[in-house]
């Protein structure tokens, strides 16, 4: 049971501050955008209900901030189903997935966050537990000498998140009745979450401000809000709380985020192809060691953003910077080509 309880962090630990906790949606109707998925949501929500049983299994796949998490607590809201939450990392042994799966109850969801970092060895343990509720453990003498013994699990929901379902294996992935995709938030869905979040925050907020703090939040969600508590930050100080554009304006060029949204990191990025690689095409290993960035971290959370928004382009020969991005950048494209 300790084990568990070590293995299964309550939200409160999900490094989260208790204004994280407050702002984030609770039910689909909060949840703004992602329309498609969220009427498909319904339909199988409100026929698991009416033949009460559990949800199908639901792998949410998509760039970091784009409210994988916060769906999945919907999703177990929506269920009137408790959440219990764990994680492909601290997963790292059989045992402690069957530590965790033997306290679930019926019609649980168990949300394991970055699920493509399981295991292979742990993975097996999952299948016959997703497939048919099954859970199959060694008991007896570590090094052999054991025998397997299959125990019943109640139904439960497994919900699965990644950034990288890519990563997954083809066996794990094929167990999910329900695969989704997040997109990122268009300019009018991130304007109505900066609303809504300073209405929960109690800030007010000029609407020519939500404009410009939208058009800076890279199409997610986090950001938007990260943005938009900084910058109210500002206003408190500087303006008597009101959240105006000049504020805003103020606020991000201190914070470094130019007027699209791209950071320091965006920018370097793009900069380094340009400039050390001629607009590339370059392997992003190469390109990550000379702006000195994690290989994983450009490609979890910079490159998905700069390809949606035609900056680059990722080929067979590696990385690629477009005219856009010149442009962007202000840099003459044959003068860089020296
Ligand atoms: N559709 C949405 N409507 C309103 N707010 C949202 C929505 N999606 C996300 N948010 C807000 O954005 C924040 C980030 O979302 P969340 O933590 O769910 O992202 P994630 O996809 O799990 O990211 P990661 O891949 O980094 O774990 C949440 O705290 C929530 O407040
Ligand atoms: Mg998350």
């Amino acid at each position: 049971m300790e084990e568990s309880s070590r293995l299964l962090s309550a939200m409160a630990e999900v490094n989260e501050d208790a204004v994280e906790a407050t702002i984030r949606p609770q039910s689909l109707n909060e949840y703004v955008g992602q329309e498609t998925l969220k009427d498909n949501l319904r339909i199988y929500i409100k026929a698991a209900l009416q033949r009460n049983e559990s949800l199908d299994h639901v792998l949410l796949y998509g760039p970091p901030g784009l409210g994988k998490t916060t769906l999945a607590f919907i999703l177990a809201n929506e269920m009137h189903s408790k959440i219990r939450v764990t994680s492909g990392p601290s997963i790292s042994k059989p045992g402690d997935l069957a530590s965790v799966l033997s306290v679930l109850e019926p019609g649980d969801v168990l949300f394991i966050d970055e699920i493509h970092r399981l295991p292979k060895v742990v993975e097996e343990v999952l299948y016959p537990a997703m497939e048919d509720f099954e859970l199959d453990i060694m008991i007896g003498g570590e090094n052999g000498g054991g025998r397997s013994v299959r125990l019943d699990l109640p139904p439960f929901t497994l919900v699965g998140a990644t950034t990288r379902a890519g990563d997954l294996s083809a066996p794990l992935r094929d167990r999910f009745g329900i695969i989704s995709k997040l997109e990122y938030y268009d300019h009018a869905q991130l304007s109505s979450i900066i609303r809504r979040t300073a209405g929960v925050l109690g800030s007010q907020i000029d609407e020519d401000a939500v404009g410009e703090i939208a058009k800076r939040s890279r199409g997610t969600p986090r950001i938007a809000n990260r943005l938009l508590r900084r910058i109210r930050d500002f206003a408190q100080v500087l303006n008597d709380g009101l959240i105006s554009k000049q504020v805003s304006q103020d606020a991000l060029e201190r914070l470094h985020v130019d007027p699209i949204g791209l950071d320091e990191v965006d920018i370097r990025y793009l900069r380094g192809i340009i400039e050390r690689f001629h607009g590339g095409p370059v392997g992003l290993e190469a390109l990550a060691n000379s702006i000195s960035e994690e290989t994983t971290t450009l490609e979890d959370v910079y490159e998905p953003y700069l390809i949606q928004i035609g900056f680059v382009n990722r080929t067979s020969r590696g990385r690629t910077v477009t005219e856009k991005a010149y442009e962007h950048l202000k840099i003459p494209h044959n003068t860089a080509l020296f």
